[in-house]
């Protein structure tokens, strides 16, 4: 790097500093975990000093305000120019996004925010310790959940490795097969400032539903061509109809998109979102298997833990003999004459779980079970 490039670049992962805001203070700030999909693989800004970008959350409905300052900015030399911030970030914010704080202060500061509450309907309410979590879902064609995914899509690429903003473009039949769920907390009236909502997002995830493709035995007059009719995988398909609506087709739920703000981690928290969303499609009679796309170690691990335990809780799980020493001699996979049982893939089929994570997470029972 050359001696201009030193003193005139700063590393985007800490110029960037999002901040949860009220009214009247910093609920709570921090930084995104990675800038690279916005700023470049270097993660450096070039032609500033004294850097700051401010990206600061109403807590309630994540109306975001943009504040760019610097001591100096570089004078460009032909080619040689200072990133255009506001270009690069305008373009994962939506264009109603503030820019002048006084304008974002007064829309934030509105009484009628003390009755506001999070688009879509409420699926469930958690009490845990002291605090009350509520999950909010809807459609994406609702304008309103549309409205807020656009405020909050920027945090994706900072936070979720190789994640990818939705396209909002799409024709309603393809949003309305988006599925939003919100995570707030809830807070007591008690300690809550005037005209303020009790509602704080803490995080959302975005649920996409595919036609469930199931292989038809094909009439025996067309039995040799079995072979050309059977798909090649059993991957998910886009129905030939893409317009179809799904909400009574049998379906994959794919859990796309996950995200807990960093101030809400490692707490539980992630847990009882993705029990809560779950749930939700256990209860959905078109959905038939749910999966997650492109799933992290971290969401590995807490996928497996929740799996597991919701297993455990089917008596009918619990009361599987295993072959333990099967396991311990093949150290692979659970072995086939397992996985193919006919309880298990009633119990399989029964939580909706899909065939790998299912072997995955028998295989840890198994595990579980050795002496
Ligand atoms: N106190 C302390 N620790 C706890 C508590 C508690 N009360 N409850 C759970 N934990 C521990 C768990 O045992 C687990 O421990 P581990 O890290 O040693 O495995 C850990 O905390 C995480 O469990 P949760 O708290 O339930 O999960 P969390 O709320 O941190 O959510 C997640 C995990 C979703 C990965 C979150 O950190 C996140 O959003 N990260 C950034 C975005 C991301 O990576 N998303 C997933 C991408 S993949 C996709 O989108 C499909």
């Amino acid at each position: 790097m050359s001696n201009v490039e030193a003193d005139w670049s700063t590393g985007s992962n800490q110029a960037v500093n999002i901040h949860l805001v009220s009214p009247t203070q910093t609920l709570h700030n921090f930084y995104p975990k990675f800038t690279y999909p916005i700023f470049g693989d270097e993660e450096t800004i070039f032609g500033y000093q004294g850097l700051n970008i401010n990206l600061k959350y109403h807590a309630c409905d994540m109306r975001p305000l943009l504040q760019v300052s610097y001591n100096k900015k570089f004078k460009a030399v032909g080619e040689t120019e200072p990133t255009d911030l506001k270009a690069i970030l305008g373009g994962f914010l939506p264009k109603t996004a503030f820019e002048k704080t006084s304008d974002f202060q007064a829309a934030i500061s509105s009484s009628t925010f003390s009755a506001w509450t999070p688009p879509g309907e409420l699926w469930k309410t958690i009490n845990t310790g002291s605090k009350t979590l509520e999950i909010w879902k809807g459609s994406l064609a609702d304008m309103a959940v549309q409205q807020i995914v656009k405020r909050i899509q920027i945090l994706v690429p900072f936070f979720i490795e190789g994640g990818t903003a939705i396209d909002l473009r799409e024709p309603e039949w393809s949003l309305e097969r988006w599925t939003v769920f919100f995570l707030y907390e809830k807070k007591g009236q008690e300690g809550l400032e005037p005209n303020t909502s009790p509602y704080h997002f803490m995080g959302y995830s975005t649920v996409y539903k595919y036609y469930f493709y199931q292989t038809l035995a094909p009439p025996s007059s067309l039995e040799g061509k079995k072979q050309q009719l059977q798909p090649k995988t059993t991957h998910d398909f886009t129905f030939p109809l893409p317009e179809f609506k799904l909400s009574s087709l049998p379906s994959r739920s794919r859990i796309s998109q996950f995200l807990l703000l960093p101030p809400y981690q490692k707490d539980g928290n992630g847990s009882r979102f993705y029990n809560a969303i779950f749930d939700y499609f256990l209860q959905d009679l078109s959905t038939i298997e749910i999966t997650v796309e492109d799933p992290n170690e971290a969401f590995d691990d807490l996928r497996d833990l929740n799996d597991l335990a919701r297993l455990r809780t089917l008596p009918e799980f619990l009361s599987l003999k295993i072959n333990t020493s099967v396991q311990i001699k093949s150290k692979g996979p659970v072995p086939k004459e397992i996985l193919d049982s006919k309880l298990l893939e009633e119990i399989r089929t029964k939580l909706k779980i899909a065939p790998r994570q299912f072997a995955r997470v028998v295989e840890m029972q198994m595990l579980s079970l050795i002496p």
